[in-house]
């Protein structure tokens, strides 16, 4: 586990299963999504909030770790913690974050299945799915979450789930198409990101649109908006402020999307 430079150094790290924070999975089996997209933006909203947070780079890639790395110092911090799948210290060692952590947010790669989407799944209270607008993704997509919702941790507690329709062209064949199947899966899209180069730009530049002034893009501000109003939305369900007591994540009493 490598943590990021400006990791704390006297708080302790705790187990994250065992911390009172909300832990979001972005996840789709297929590649390209915008899992890394996503988990990057959606970190810098949550940080700017004033709550440790916190982002777990799962992928090989490390493109959640390469982007926080360039991360000017002077904005909201974000804790990383990159796990290694081939390191010889445990992976229950590995996925610890400081104690204070309020929001941790999963970066997954491509690809996971079974046992290993079962453990991921486990390890976390709400799931966002980032689904690109081609029949492609979509039918790769329609399949990952059938997978999904048949784990065995979801069978037994249902997490919220929420899609996030990326890269969407609006007016577009491929966008009807997406939300013909949206619609048909019963799972709440509460966003469309649209495709922007600028998505590109801020990556590069280790920032999220929460970083930007607050004029300019407006209409990603808006979809921001609308994402953080679903991830709240599901914490009220779940009685977020019972979270000071709880030993084992917010959302152990929710069983809903
Ligand atoms: N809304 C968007 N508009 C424009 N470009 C985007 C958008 N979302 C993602 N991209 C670009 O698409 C590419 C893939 O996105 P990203 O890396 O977030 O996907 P991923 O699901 O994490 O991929 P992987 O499975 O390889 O980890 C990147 O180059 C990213 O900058
Ligand atoms: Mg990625």
């Amino acid at each position: 586990m490598t943590t990021s430079p400006s990791q704390q150094k006297a708080e302790p790290m705790v187990a994250i299963q065992l911390l009172s924070a909300c832990r979001i999975l972005v996840i789709n089996g297929k590649g390209g999504s915008g899992k890394t997209t996503v988990s990057t933006n959606l970190a810098t909203w949550l940080a700017k909030r004033g709550e440790t947070t916190v982002l777990v780079d799962t992928d090989p890639q490390a493109s959640a770790s390469h982007w926080l790395k360039s991360r000017p110092e002077n904005l909201p911090k974000i804790f990383g913690v990159k796990i290694e799948p081939n390191s010889r210290i445990t992976r229950s060692f590995q996925w610890r974050a400081p104690k204070s952590t309020r929001w941790l947010i999963t970066d997954s790669a491509p690809g996971l299945a079974d046992n290993a989407l079962n453990d991921m799944v486990q390890n976390h209270d709400l799931i966002i799915v980032p689904v690109l607008p081609s029949d492609i993704d979509i039918r790769a997509s329609a399949r990952f979450i059938g997978e999904l919702l048949l784990t065995q941790t979801m069978r037994q507690k249902r997490r919220p789930i929420a899609v996030v329709a990326n890269r969407v062209k609006q007016h577009t064949n491929a966008w009807e198409r997406l939300q013909k199947f949206l619609l048909s899966l019963n799972i709440p899209y509460p966003a469309t990101l649209r495709d922007t180069q600028f998505y590109v730009k801020a990556y590069s530049e280790g920032r999220g649109i929460a970083d930007y002034h607050q004029q300019s893009h407006e209409r990603d501000r808006n979809d921001w908006d609308l994402i953080l109003r679903w991830l709240d939305a599901q914490m009220e369900k779940s009685l977020w402020p019972d979270i000071e007591n709880s030993s084992t994540g917010v959302l152990e009493s929710s069983n809903a999307s």
